[in-house]
């Protein structure tokens, strides 16, 4: 059962969205996960989020509506994290368990995460959670429907026994962090060389499924990838190739979703993950038209980017909104309206790309007039896109056209500046 406690009023009272699509949104996370089902749903107005959450009422209300229920074998409390008085209670009135956002993304997140590093990254997200929990043990649990306080462990015992498990914990943490460093040290050599060979990179960014994948997969022929109705398909980083019309190769990285009320160290987790989109040329933000949420979770990736991004590549960041094959015309928002199912609108993204990249990365257009014979041609098609080559009027050249970035065009000078070329 999804219980979702709606504040009130108040500045903790979200202003974009509403708990209907709140709502919807658990849903989601839960269907994300196999065998999992949704049995009921409440959306519980509340006061704030503090406290035991729900009033004394509501409280005893739920208890005999789980109580009575054999279909309901869980709770998921739409909160971003509860504290563990909070759990141990509920648990405690409903004799069963009981998730919050982090717990439960945290749970998608293991059963889907393939390569060692995602699983790594998840191991080292749960660490503040598991610290969090120790530190408020300390604090010992208040009993809301008994009105007692008491401690899960006492006396000295407790203070050796969490002492041990903070060590525990720190040692686990260390290890973890020198594991990921060392795939951290593998994928900088990549990102070296993949700099090294001058391929520009376009980072696919976007709140989860917004249909970043589908694109990418329309952009790049990839048979190999299988976008998914579901949440967080995607948590490892992966690479794909691309031609854009002028022949330019670019890179396409597909990053892992955003979501909005998670713990910043959940997403920290997958910062290294992010380091790739702070690095790419260009930053492609995808944004799902047709979600009836789509403005709260524009905000959203806005929000954790331009935590991630200097101010300049923010403002150069190209938007497109996604699935405009779902939504009518009168409904569309404003900007580049594309389909990856349909193919509306790829052209002109990729145009859209094509001036982005090169603006960002210092490529120009260059026509060089080269000899016939020599190695100016292979030069430059080793170390530009070249787009044409047409034979010169004078029957001893070649005027090829070219996308070639400012080193590579000073490098050419440098080498053949004795040539006559025309640009
Ligand atoms: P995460 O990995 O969860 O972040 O998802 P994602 O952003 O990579 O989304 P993905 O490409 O997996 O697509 C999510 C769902 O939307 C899939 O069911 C896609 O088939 C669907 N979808 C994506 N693009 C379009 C589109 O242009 N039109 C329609 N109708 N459906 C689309």
């Amino acid at each position: 059962m999804i219980v979702h406690p709606a504040i009130r009023w108040g500045p903790e009272k979200p202003r974009s969205t509403t708990p209907e699509l709140q709502l919807s949104e658990a849903c989601a996370l839960v269907h994300s996960l196999p065998h999992w089902r949704v049995a009921d749903t409440k959306i519980q107005k509340v006061k704030n989020r503090g406290g035991f959450i729900f009033t004394k009422g509501q409280l005893e209300e739920l208890t005999d509506l789980l109580t009575s229920r054999t279909d309901i074998s869980a709770v998921f409390i739409n909160v971003d994290v509860l504290k563990i008085n909070q759990v141990a209670m509920l648990q405690g009135a409903w004799k069963m368990p009981v998730f919050d956002r982090y717990t439960l993304v945290l749970h998608i997140f293991k059963e889907f995460a393939q390569t060692r590093e995602a699983k790594l990254q998840i191991a080292l997200a749960e660490i503040p959670y598991i610290r969090g929990r120790l530190e408020q043990i300390n604090e010992g649990q208040h009993d809301h429907l008994t009105g007692k306080t008491h401690y899960v462990v006492s006396g000295g015992f407790k203070f050796t026994y969490i002492q041990k498990r903070e060590a525990l914990v720190a040692e686990r943490e260390r290890r973890l962090r020198g594991e990921l460093e060392k795939i951290k040290q593998q994928r900088e050599i990549l990102r070296k060389n993949r700099i090294r060979k001058q391929y520009p990179t376009v980072a696919v960014v976007g709140y989860t499924n917004c249909g970043k994948t589908t694109l990418i997969k329309a952009l790049t022929d990839d048979e190999t990838l299988t976008p998914e109705n579901r949440l967080f398909a995607t948590l490892d980083v992966t690479v794909h190739q691309t031609l854009l019309a002028n022949h330019l190769k670019v890179l396409l990285v597909d990053t892992v979703g955003f979501i909005s009320d998670i713990p910043s160290s959940l997403m920290d987790a997958f910062s290294a993950t992010l380091e790739d989109a702070l690095i790419a040329d260009v930053i492609l933000h995808v944004r799902d038209s047709s979600h009836p949420d789509h403005v709260a979770q524009t905000e959203n990736v806005v929000d954790i980017l331009s935590k991630l991004l200097p101010e300049e590549k923010l403002q150069n960041m190209l938007v497109v909104n996604s699935k405009c094959d779902l939504i009518s015309d009168s409904e569309s928002t404003p900007g580049l309206n594309i389909s990856a199912v349909t193919g509306t609108g790829m052209d002109e993204l990729k145009k859209s790309l094509e001036g982005a990249i090169t603006s960002s990365t210092g490529r120009v257009r260059k026509t060089f007039r080269i000899p016939v014979g020599g190695d100016h041609l292979s030069w430059l098609y080793r170390n530009a896109t070249v787009l044409s080559t047409t034979d010169g009027e004078d029957g001893h050249s070649y005027l090829v056209e070219t996308i070639i970035s400012t080193s590579a065009y000073g490098k050419f000078k440098h080498l053949f500046s004795k040539r006559k070329k025309k640009s």
